[in-house]
């Protein structure tokens, strides 16, 4: 029997293009941290690990929301490939409600997470791409596959790596590849930065200018923490900006996998159809019964709005103890989160100590960080598009139990710096052992 299913082997030849994107970063990382975690066992070693390296919402899903899903799981027929005309419905309001930007349905089409949808967007848009150095490490394997050209746009750290728009228009001029798509992600993973209604003002007068497009990624759009500052840029420049987001973050239904699009007010028919024709024909339409869900999700609901306010709130308190505890250590220096979930932690000081290791490369820290007796997971700057000389890495500050974080806040929200702090000590504990590990990894670099 074997020898028959020898006998009728085949070699299946891979499509070159898929040689061209690793193993997506959460995956590499998870398959890192298994590894370690045998080779420690192996040792007889079963200390914990320390997980700043994965970036999802660490709360439960807001009930309203999955009450619906369970209400809808009937809806098993197909639908219209953009979304059903009441999830775009709820969409255009929310984002009308939370934004001020003024899109009817028909600029809004949905898609399974808005990774899929910038997928689509690439897809769609002829040009190339302008992607900021350090970004979310999402963006550069699609335009990989895609084929899609871009150029990295260096920023610097003592603007917190914010899109400088003189550095902009200069890349801009140099260009000469037709049309551009600009990704300006805010908040800003991995570093947490805001882009005030000013900053925005002057990207988007370069992009005007030149003619340049944006993909406003704005995933962490409700989990900014001071809320009232968040600006899209969906207002500032309507007409050429397509922008992101939906389920994933704010209302931490990543697995749901629902995101949304508002193209930009310039979108023609065609191209709104276009997007139709392209969605229909890779995947038909997104889950029904999920899109049911969203519906809930989007309409004005005080239990939901409720949840993003204390959510959010955490995420803030968590953010700034961390950066401080990180900064505290002598040598690291870390950005400070104004939204969302990261930092960026930046070891350059430590570089002769750290070559002297034998770690050369960003790459290389990760893997020490990783490493016995440490078991500190961290994205390294190579994944987020920085140069790999650059001692750089992605904090992401959600490894603690998100159910009861919110229950411990409903019943005493901490109002002084130092209940935020003891809040902080006893809503996230692993995550203040985890920093006390990497304090002991500088230390002994000179050991
Ligand atoms: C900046 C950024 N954009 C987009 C995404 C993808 O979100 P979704 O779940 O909607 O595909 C993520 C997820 O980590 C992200 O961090």
């Amino acid at each position: 029997m074997v020898d028959e299913c020898m006998k009728n082997r085949i070699t299946i030849t891979i499509d070159p293009r898929v040689d061209t994107i690793t193993m997506p970063e959460n995956v590499r990382i998870g398959l890192m941290l298994r590894e370690q975690r045998k080779k420690c066992s192996l040792q007889g070693c079963n200390e914990e690990f320390f997980g700043f390296a994965f970036g999802q919402s660490p709360f439960p899903i807001p009930e309203p929301i999955s009450d619906a899903l369970i209400a809808n799981a009937t809806q098993g027929h197909y639908v219209d490939a953009a979304g059903i005309p009441e999830v775009r419905e709820a969409i255009s309001g929310f984002y009308r409600r939370h934004f001020g930007i003024e899109a009817d349905s028909d600029r809004v089409i949905v898609g399974n997470g808005s990774k899929e949808l910038m997928f689509l967007i690439f897809s769609m848009v002829s040009g190339s791409v302008i992607l900021p150095s350090p970004s979310w490490i999402g963006y550069a394997p699609q335009l990989r596959f895609l084929g899609k050209p871009y150029h990295l746009l260096p920023t610097r750290p003592d603007n917190g790596y914010k899109i400088d728009p003189p550095d902009l228009e200069n890349l801009l001029e140099t260009i000469v590849d037709g049309q551009h798509i600009l990704l300006l992600n805010n908040p800003n993973n991995p570093t947490g930065a805001l882009y005030d209604h000013d900053e925005l003002k002057e990207i988007s007068a370069v992009c005007r200018r030149r003619g340049c497009l944006v993909l406003a990624d704005e995933i962490y759009a409700l989990a900014t923490y001071e809320i009232e500052n968040f600006v899209s840029m969906g207002v500032v420049y309507p007409e050429g900006t397509f922008v992101t987001g939906g389920l994933s973050k704010d209302r931490s239904s990543a697995g749901y996998r629902f995101g949304t699009c508002i193209l930009p007010s310039s979108c023609s028919e065609k191209m709104y159809s276009d997007f139709g024709k392209l969605a229909a024909t890779l995947y038909t339409n997104i889950t029904t019964p999920i899109q049911y869900a969203a519906v809930t999700a989007y309409s004005p609901n005080p239990a939901i709005e409720r949840y993003m306010e204390m959510t959010r709130d955490i995420h803030r308190m968590v953010g700034e103890y961390f950066a401080e505890a990180f900064s505290q250590i002598p040598g690291i220096t870390t950005t400070r989160p104004q939204g969302a979930f990261y930092f960026l932690m930046d070891m350059n000081e430590l570089k002769p100590a750290l070559r002297n290791k034998g770690i050369q490369t960003a790459n290389d820290l990760q893997h020490a960080l990783l490493s016995h007796p440490y078991h500190v997971a961290t994205v390294s700057g190579d994944a987020i598009m920085m140069p790999q000389d650059n001692f750089s890495s992605r904090i992401a500050f959600v490894d603690y139990d998100g159910a009861r974080a919110l229950d411990l806040y409903q019943r005493s929200k901490p109002k002084t710096q130092e209940e935020c702090s003891q809040f902080v000590r006893d809503a996230a504990p692993r995550m203040v052992n985890g920093v006390e590990m990497i304090r002991r990894f500088v230390e002994e670099l000179d050991g």
